[in-house]
């Protein structure tokens, strides 16, 4: 399957945001804590979060989805080793501590998950055996179990990883006792993840300094929780709008958690409004060029590098982007540059500061000389992010481009065609 796309329209109108994927999957795990029903509303029908439903039910879930609700219940875990899973995402190995706290053993096999870098998993392990689990690797998988029931901790983490946060909460939650990290990610999708587990009946503070402290209960219950919207998906579509010099309203966006895109939006010149139901985007004069560095929450998201790094392509000047979450996320940058772009990779650090590769080789810095115009071309994705940064290349791009691989995109746009197409976009799949 492709896409194909003839470029060169302003894309204008109405867009609605799915659920936000890195909060949906995670529910779902959470959902194997409690034997009752969790009912997850405004979920996304998207290929992550069928790879996530095939791992619960393996697990013994029984799962429904009625319009956007979708029902999960895990009355018995009825397997706690899924092995079989193909590799396709980041997801099975936050099954270890609900599969722990609920059947005492697990074993989940390696990640797999877009190719930005080595991502290792070292935080998780070394968090989840501060609580207890004893771990080893068996073949291409992780094998955990814990005779004793899982104890409370103080980890502190090396770095705020949004997983390895995500991971042992999951796991303290029904842990014996209290449980600190310190060093923590505070993602809104991880605000959203306490929220729900909170309504389960966890006890869970978020203190100051990145600490999340997690008193252990001894049983969570059944909840129905609102998924948030993607602010992902926002930021995505907010950069379609101003590339292609449309108007668009993303509707369900949410300005608390674009704060840091809307500013770097505002200093290209691009505008923006906050209206009632959502932000609207477009722009009046011509781009100009800026400097942008990723960063942890509430930083500027490395998921919304590439869909800016396409918008820097149409702004006048030198703009810097400098990537300090993952090492290898500019792989994209050789496609842009064949439909017309002027992009050069750096390993240095183009940041104020050097970040923590720094003097390691990765090509994690770029500067984007523009505006360029781009023309149609074939592409083939590369991961999840660089493939909507591929449809909004090819959106703006002068005559047709056919992009292959899409797979990866479905993992976490839903139906991004049809929306795209009732915005005037011309793509088809094909
Ligand atoms: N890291 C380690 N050791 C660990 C864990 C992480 O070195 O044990 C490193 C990673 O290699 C990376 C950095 O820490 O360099 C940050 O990784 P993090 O754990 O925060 O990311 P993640 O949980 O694997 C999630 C999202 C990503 C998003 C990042 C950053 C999911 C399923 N994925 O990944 O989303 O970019 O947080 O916010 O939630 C995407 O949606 O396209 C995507 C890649």
């Amino acid at each position: 399957m492709q896409f194909v796309i003839r470029g060169g329209k302003k894309l204008e109108g109405e867009i609605t945001l799915s659920g936000a994927k890195n909060a949906a999957t995670k529910m779902m795990i959470a959902s194997l804590l409690t034997d009752e029903l969790v009912s997850l509303e405004n979920f996304p029908a998207i290929g992550d979060t069928a790879i996530t439903a095939e791992l619960c039910r393996l697990l013994g879930s029984k799962i429904k989805q009625k319009q956007s609700t979708l029902t999960i219940q895990t009355a018995k875990i009825t397997n706690h080793k899924v092995t079989s899973l193909s590799r396709r995402n980041r997801i099975p190995i936050l099954a270890l501590g609900p599969l722990l706290a609920r059947a005492g053993e697990a074993e989940v096999p390696f990640l797999g998950g877009d190719k930005i870098g080595a991502r290792p998993v070292d935080m998780h392990i070394d968090g989840l055996r501060a609580l207890g689990a004893e771990i080893e690797i068996r073949g291409e998988s992780y094998h955990a179990h814990a005779p004793q029931g899982l104890h409370g901790a103080r980890i502190e983490l090396d770095f705020p990883s949004v997983g390895a946060t995500e991971n042992i909460m999951l796991a303290a939650v029904l842990a014996n006792g209290r449980t600190t990290i310190a060093n923590a990610a505070k993602e809104p999708e991880i605000i959203a993840l306490i929220k729900m587990l909170q309504k389960m009946g966890a006890i869970i503070e978020i203190g100051a300094h990145r600490m999340i402290t997690i008193d252990g209960v001894k049983k969570l219950h059944g909840t129905t929780f609102e998924i948030l919207p993607d602010r992902n998906e926002a930021a995505s579509f907010g950069c379609l709008a101003v590339a292609t010099g449309g108007n668009v309203l993303v509707k369900g966006a949410i300005q608390e958690h674009l704060i840091t895109f809307l500013n770097a939006i505002r200093r290209v010149g691009g505008e923006y409004a906050i209206e009632e139901n959502g932000i609207r985007f477009w722009r009046t004069n011509g781009l100009r060029a800026a400097e942008i560095e990723t960063d942890t929450h509430p930083g500027f998201m490395t998921d919304w590098q590439q869909p800016f790094v396409v918008l820097l392509t149409q702004a006048k000047g030198a703009s810097v982007v400098h990537e300090t979450i993952y090492e290898d996320r500019f792989g994209y940058i050789k496609d842009l540059n064949a439909m017309g772009g002027d992009i050069s990779v750096f390993s240095k650090c183009l940041g104020e500061l050097p970040c923590r590769f720094n003097g390691m080789g990765f090509n994690h810095s770029v500067i984007v000389n523009g505006p360029t115009p781009l023309r149609g071309k074939n592409l083939t994705v590369r991961d999840l992010r660089s493939g909507i940064a591929h449809i909004i290349a090819a959106l703006v791009a002068d005559g047709e481009s056919t992009i292959s691989g899409i797979e990866e995109i479905d993992r976490g746009y839903a139906h991004i065609e049809k929306r795209l197409r009732a915005l005037g976009a011309d793509i088809r799949r094909a």
